[in-house]
């Protein structure tokens, strides 16, 4: 047997890997920043309140009651029969639970168990721009070459590019509505182009509906599954992490046809096995909690978004209110900075972490910030006062 050195340590060698061809991600990184520099996290979007007590309750329930094992892989059965149940309520699309519902990691690993599941190297995946971070590096992981189509917030969508952006080559779409970081929630006329062109080009949509119940002055979620022709060609992303201010439980799922969840399921269980089986338990409690709970999240969110948009305008940014999720995303090309520079000098200086715009771009968005307001009252006033007090305004 060869003897291990005793001293010394030695590099090993490091080819290239997928790994190479993305960077850290920029908003888990401004959560670090915002920590070293004692600043107020106004950057990754979490809740800094506690989540509802039925919550903390069952799963210190589930844990007392020994659900400390692996669950099924696809997800714990009476959680999955909760999630059918909730789906047809309020997405109003049937699933079985049995065959067509995956509990994964958040709504993190739904994602990327779903490009695996559905991508053969060298396939085009439509990513709507800007976008939340994780898909660019989702695609490369999967090996797709992602295309770009311009969102904008406010305005309506540019169908021409929409079209274009379709090929023979094309596999799927990304959709994200209630959309991070703009605001948008998508209509359903956008949403009915959105389906008939992935019917006419075949073409599967992968929607990402985590702020599915966060929308402000009366908007209703449509999901985009729910349209006809859509049901065998969709796979619809949740979690419950937003909805009910659990972040750190990692919890999430996938809604797809038998074929399309055969796929993902296998993958789901080499990538992770399994969610953690207590949250599983009390993620089932969650989605029995009743209407009044939803109806509250959303006012709640609603003054925290007149809160912030007050402080960010009265400071100086150009910004509009979001349609839906919890954040502002303001342009900054009237401060002589770009947005790297902003957001360093802001954590910094100014005591407040946000995230620069051109992480939610392919190239360009260095003349926007993205603040949240998933945070307290308190937390948002002291935001509030800091960034009057920054005094940047040209
Ligand atoms: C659009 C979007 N998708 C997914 C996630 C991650 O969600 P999860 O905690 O379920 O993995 C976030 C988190 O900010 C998000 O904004």
């Amino acid at each position: 047997m060869t003897k291990m050195p005793t001293t010394g340590r030695t590099a090993p060698r490091l080819e290239a890997s997928r790994a190479d061809a993305f960077s850290e991600s920029v908003i888990r990184e401004m959560t670090r920043l915002a920590i070293k520099h004692k600043a107020i996290n106004l950057a990754q979007g979490f809740p800094d309140f506690p989540c509802p007590d039925e919550l903390k309750k069952a799963a210190c329930d589930a844990v007392n009651a020994d659900i400390n094992q692996y669950a099924i892989t696809w997800g714990a059965q009476e959680l999955r029969e909760a999630l059918a149940a909730k789906v047809s309520r309020y997405n109003h699309m049937e699933f079985d639970p049995v065959t067509e519902i995956t509990v994964t990691c958040g709504s993190t690993e739904a994602m990327m168990a779903s490009m695996l599941a559905l991508i053969t190297p060298g396939d085009e995946v439509i990513v709507p721009e800007p976008f939340y971070e994780n898909y660019g590096p989702d695609a490369i992981i999967s090996g797709a070459i992602p295309k770009f189509v311009p969102i904008a917030d406010n305005a309506p969508m540019e169908e021409e590019r929409w079209k274009e952006a379709f090929s023979e080559q094309t596999r799927a779409i990304i959709i994200n509505t209630p959309n991070n970081p703009t605001g948008k929630v998508f209509s359903l006329e956008e949403l009915r182009f959105i389906a008939d062109l992935c019917i006419d080009h075949d073409v599967i949509a992968v929607t990402d509906e985590i702020y599915e119940h966060i929308l402000y002055d009366g908007r209703k979620h449509i999901s985009i599954g729910s349209l006809p022709g859509m049901e065998d060609r969709t796979i619809t992303i949740g979690s419950f992490s937003k909805t009910y201010s659990v972040t750190g439980w990692r919890v999430g799922y996938t809604l797809a046809c038998q074929a399309l969840s055969v796929r993902i399921r296998k993958i789901h269980d080499f990538l992770t096995v399994g969610a953690p089986a207590p949250l599983q338990a009390a993620c089932a409690v969650a989605l029995s909690l009743p209407d009044s709970y939803y109806r509250s999240l959303g006012k709640l969110y609603e003054s925290k978004r007149q809160k912030l948009f007050q402080g960010l305008s009265e400071a100086g940014f150009k910004c509009h209110l979001p349609e839906g999720a919890y954040y502002i995303f303001t342009e900054i090309s009237d401060f002589g900075m770009s947005d790297i520079e902003f957001a360093t000098y802001l954590v910094e200086k100014g005591g407040i972490a946000a995230v620069p715009g051109s992480s939610f771009y392919s190239g360009g968005g260095a003349d926007r910030l993205r603040f949240t307001f998933s945070k307290k009252d308190e937390t948002l006033e002291e935001a509030c006062r800091r960034l009057r007090e920054l005094d940047i305004q040209d």
